[in-house]
């Protein structure tokens, strides 16, 4: 007899995992399938999608043992420490790494037994509709379902005539299992992961150079903060080539050859291993779309309104397959959002507080406007921008760089966007999403009591500056 189900989710990533366990906390029978190549030790798909497997788990992983590298490197000897020289031995980071993989992945496993999920291993594409609602095929079974979420991810861009191998051409995937520090390690694209990955082997003894198409760096962010970005990683040794045009790739037996040109004209570099990172593409080329009649919009993303409704009844879709920023965190909001909204629940997703951090060192983070956009937008605001060099927690620990800057409206002073490179900033913007979230002023935040001394102090702070009343600046 056939599988029906009152929900199933198409993929099992951070969209749709939690939407499935949403689900099933909400009495809907619920089922996700999943069928990505990397295989637990049952031989099953392992659930997460690219967040857990190839994406924001294992990078974190390994900017941590790279940041750890360089600090015994670098900051132990200005603070009485002695060591030596560090040695990295690239097998057992990468190893350690793989293990909080497993771990995480198969605790996702535990999850939905907890909550009564049905995992089915299997591609999942649509059929038809049928007497209980949606056909989907899943490996070789065809399921019903009242209810489909689509959380199909997305996949790495790749560029014509780059043949990724990711051994010595990579994307994510390659990039995350890099056997050795390469000697010289290139990079296409200075975006969130060119800037990560190009953090972690530069730290580890790489001599890195990214090739930029456009010609500003970190466009989508505050151009200060980026300002500031940029002159901290030329700091550090990353060599980012801005408005540079690629052309020809020629791998070799060991080394990669890039032809491009840059301001000065054409240039030539060679590579020991080169890392592709110029976006990501929405993964519904398996889904038969056609078959069901599911819109696809022109750059290829399932075509949803703002709560992840697509133009079938009882068909939804989250996450990277979705507009909107490709962001773990922005997946699983829009996944609980559904699951809410299939249970007559008010689901939802705030956009306009969705966080950006890039794990760099330092971080940065932000959430809301940037001040390019509200001038371009017409709105009149003010700034408050307090560098972390004004904090006693931050030259204890030794972290002086970047600042947190905060923007709000000229006339109701409500909090429009706030912007942080430093330590920690990945944590501290949480106060601001809060803030922003329950439509909080500059002021409110300068009334609230900040444990000292902390770097949140310096978010304290800035709400202060907006006001042009600081007390420690
Ligand atoms: P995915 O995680 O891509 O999951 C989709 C899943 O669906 C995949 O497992 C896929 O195998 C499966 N699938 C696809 N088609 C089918 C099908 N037809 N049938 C069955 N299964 C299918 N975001 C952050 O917020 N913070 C970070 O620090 C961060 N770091 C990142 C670092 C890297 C290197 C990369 C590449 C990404 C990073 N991201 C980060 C982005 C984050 O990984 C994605 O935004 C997130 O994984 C999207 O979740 P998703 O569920 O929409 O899709
Ligand atoms: P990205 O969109 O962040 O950056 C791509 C960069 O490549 C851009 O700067 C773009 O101008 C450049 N580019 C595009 N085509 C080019 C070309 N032909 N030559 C040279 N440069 C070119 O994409 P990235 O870094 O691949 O990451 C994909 C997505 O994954 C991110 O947008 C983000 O959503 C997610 N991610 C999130 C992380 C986080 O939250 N910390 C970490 C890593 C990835």
């Amino acid at each position: 007899m056939t599988k029906q189900f009152d929900v199933l989710v198409i993929g099992g990533g951070p969209g749709g995992y939690v939407a499935a366990i949403r689900a099933a906390q909400l009495g809907f029978n619920t089922a996700c399938a999943e069928s990505n190549p990397y295989a637990d030790p049952k031989g099953e798909p392992r659930l997460g999608g690219t967040c857990l497997n190839v994406g924001c788990i294992p990078s974190k992983a390994l900017l941590h043992t790279s940041h750890l590298f360089e600090e015994a490197g670098h900051a132990f000897e200005e603070q009485g420490i002695s060591v030596g020289t560090p040695k990295i031995d690239v097998g057992k980071m990468i190893a350690r790494k793989a293990k909080i993989v497993d771990q995480l992945t198969g605790g996702i496993k535990g999850l939905f037994k907890k909550n009564k999920v049905t995992f089915l291993p299997g591609h999942g594409s649509f059929v038809g509709q049928g007497g209980a609602g949606w056909q989907v095929k899943v490996g070789d079974e065809v399921v019903e379902a009242k209810q489909v979420i689509v959380a199909t991810g997305s996949t790495a861009r790749h560029l014509p005539g780059m043949p990724v191998d990711n051994k010595l051409i990579c994307d994510n995937i390659g990039a995350l299992d890099i056997d050795a520090v390469p000697k010289r390690l290139g990079l296409i694209g200075s975006g969130v992961i060119g800037l990560e990955m190009g953090s972690v082997w530069g730290r580890l003894g790489a001599q890195v150079t990214i090739l930029e198409a456009m010609d500003s760096f970190l466009a989508a962010a505050d151009q200060d903060l980026a300002k500031e970005a940029q002159k901290l990683f030329a700091k550090q040794g990353l060599d980012i080539k801005l408005s540079v045009k690629v052309g020809k790739v020629t791998a070799g037996k060991k080394s990669v050859t890039v032809e491009y040109e840059d301001k000065d004209g054409a240039q030539k570099a060679e590579f020991d291993r080169l890392i592709v990172s110029v976006g990501r593409i929405p993964n519904t080329a398996g889904l038969n779309a056609e078959a069901v009649g599911l819109t696809i919009d022109e750059r290829g993303f399932v075509a949803v309104d703002g709560h992840c409704k697509t133009n079938l009844p009882g068909v939804w879709a989250v996450g990277d397959v979705v507009r909107g920023p490709m962001l773990a965190h922005k997946a699983m909001e829009e996944g609980v959002m559904v699951a809410e909204l299939m249970a007559g629940q008010a689901g939802h997703c705030n956009f306009d507080t969705v966080p950006w951090v890039i794990y760099t060192s330092p971080e940065i983070a932000w959430v809301g406007k940037t001040e390019q956009q509200l001038k371009a937008d017409g709105v009149a605001y003010r700034a408050g921008k307090i560098p972390f060099m004004a904090n006693g927690r931050a030259l204890g620990s030794g972290t002086p760089a970047g600042f947190v800057k905060m923007l709000a409206d000229a006339n109701t002073d409500r909090i429009l966007g706030v912007h942080i490179i430093g330590s920690n900033a990945s944590e501290l913007i949480s106060e601001a999403v809060v803030a922003m979230e329950f439509g909080g002023a500059s002021e409110d935040l300068a009334r609230i009591c900040h444990a000292h001394p902390t770097l949140s102090e310096v978010v304290h702070e800035a709400a202060l500056a907006v006001d042009k009343r600081p007390l420690h600046f």
